[in-house]
């Protein structure tokens, strides 16, 4: 079957929201870039490098998760339809959709991205690898677009990779919230969070040796460049991912090796950034075990089981909602 997919992401939509967010955040205090603006084309494919670095261990110790564990998750959830936010290449789905078609309880995958070429091309690539399934993809922004998934029935909502580590700390909560809203009685939640740990790794896998790591951040420059008629100069800035002890995550952003003016033509705006200055993009927040189950208990969800890989680097939890 050809896949269906929803576009959330009107182009004007899309349009006015970078304008907005990107204005808001280049003029704040404390400059930032919301997340989510990384993952143009050329982010997704470094992104997708990434998760084969030999540092980046969150990748493959979910990927180990998934296939140990697999049967008895998609079992214990009794989903016949898969809801994946922030699906990427859809690479780890298809280990859950491959226990889903062997329990026989298969109808449905919906995987849900922001970048939209990534969606296309891995909707129509999962939809000829299991025939007879309906694939109905969603071109969205998970911050706003969660009630616009079909979860109908029996659905299983997953949120792989950490990515809710991503989501800065006050936004957790109301989306989780979004999620439980989003599923029926008996519906359920899994979520892979990467666990905290030695801080030489957690700093190792943001700050990997071949620079992929740097160059993903700093694309997010070239994408302004590009679609808002920026000069911002990439020689001029310098990825940095440091461990923030005290909030428990990685704080990701792009520091000014110089004092600077930058032109943002199509905000018709003009930034001053000084040497030493961070415009942040993003966050990875780490978790412990008992955290992530009472963020997801205080959501009225209820726990069911939690699985780590064998070296304890990563968890998925699966809580059901009652
Ligand atoms: N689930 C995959 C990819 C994780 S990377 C894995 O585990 O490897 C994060 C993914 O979330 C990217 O594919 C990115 O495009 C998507 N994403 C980031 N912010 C988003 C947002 N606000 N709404 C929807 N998708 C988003
Ligand atoms: N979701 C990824 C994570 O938190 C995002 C990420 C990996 C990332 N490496 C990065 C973001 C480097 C910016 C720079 O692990």
């Amino acid at each position: 079957m050809t896949p269906e997919i929803d576009v959330h992401l009107a182009p004007g939509w899309w349009r006015a929201t970078l304008e907005s967010e990107i204005r808001a955040g280049l003029t704040a205090d404390r400059k930032a870039i919301p997340a989510k603006w990384l993952y143009d084309e050329r982010g997704s494919q470094l992104f997708d490098e990434i998760t084969r670095l030999d540092e980046y261990y969150p990748f493959r110790a979910e990927r180990e998760i998934l296939q140990e564990h697999s049967v008895a998750i998609t079992a214990a959830s009794t989903a016949d339809t898969l809801v994946e936010l922030g699906s990427g290449t859809s690479e780890k789905s298809r280990v859950l959709l491959d226990a889903m078609r062997r329990n026989g309880q298969l109808k449905r995958y919906v995987p849900f991205d922001v970048s939209e070429e990534m969606l296309r091309i891995a909707a129509v690539e999962i939809a000829e690898a299991y025939p007879g399934i309906e694939v109905h993809g969603i071109v969205g922004d998970f911050d706003r677009h969660i009630p616009d998934a079909p979860v109908r029935g029996r659905g299983m909502i997953a949120f792989l990779g950490s990515t809710i580590g991503n989501l800065e700390p006050g936004m957790r909560a109301p989306f989780i919230d979004d999620v439980v809203k989003a599923l029926d009685r008996d519906g359920s939640f899994l979520v892979g969070t990467d666990l905290v740990k030695d801080v030489d790794r957690l700093w190792a896998a943001y700050n990997d040796a071949e620079g992929i790591s740097a160059e993903f951040n700093l694309n997010i420059l070239r994408m302004l460049n590009r679609e808002l008629d920026a000069n911002f100069d990439l020689d001029n800035f310098r990825h940095s991912a440091e461990w923030d002890a005290e909030n428990e995550w990685i704080d990701i952003g792009l520091r000014s090796l110089a004092d600077q003016r930058v032109r943002i033509g199509a905000l018709d705006l003009t930034i001053d950034v000084a040497e030493g200055e961070e415009i942040h993009t993003e966050i990875s927040a780490k978790f412990h075990l008992d955290g992530i189950a009472d963020e997801l208990a205080g959501a009225g969800l209820e726990l069911v089981d939690q699985w780590t890989d064998r070296r304890g680097d990563f968890a998925l939890t699966l809580a059901r909602k009652p």
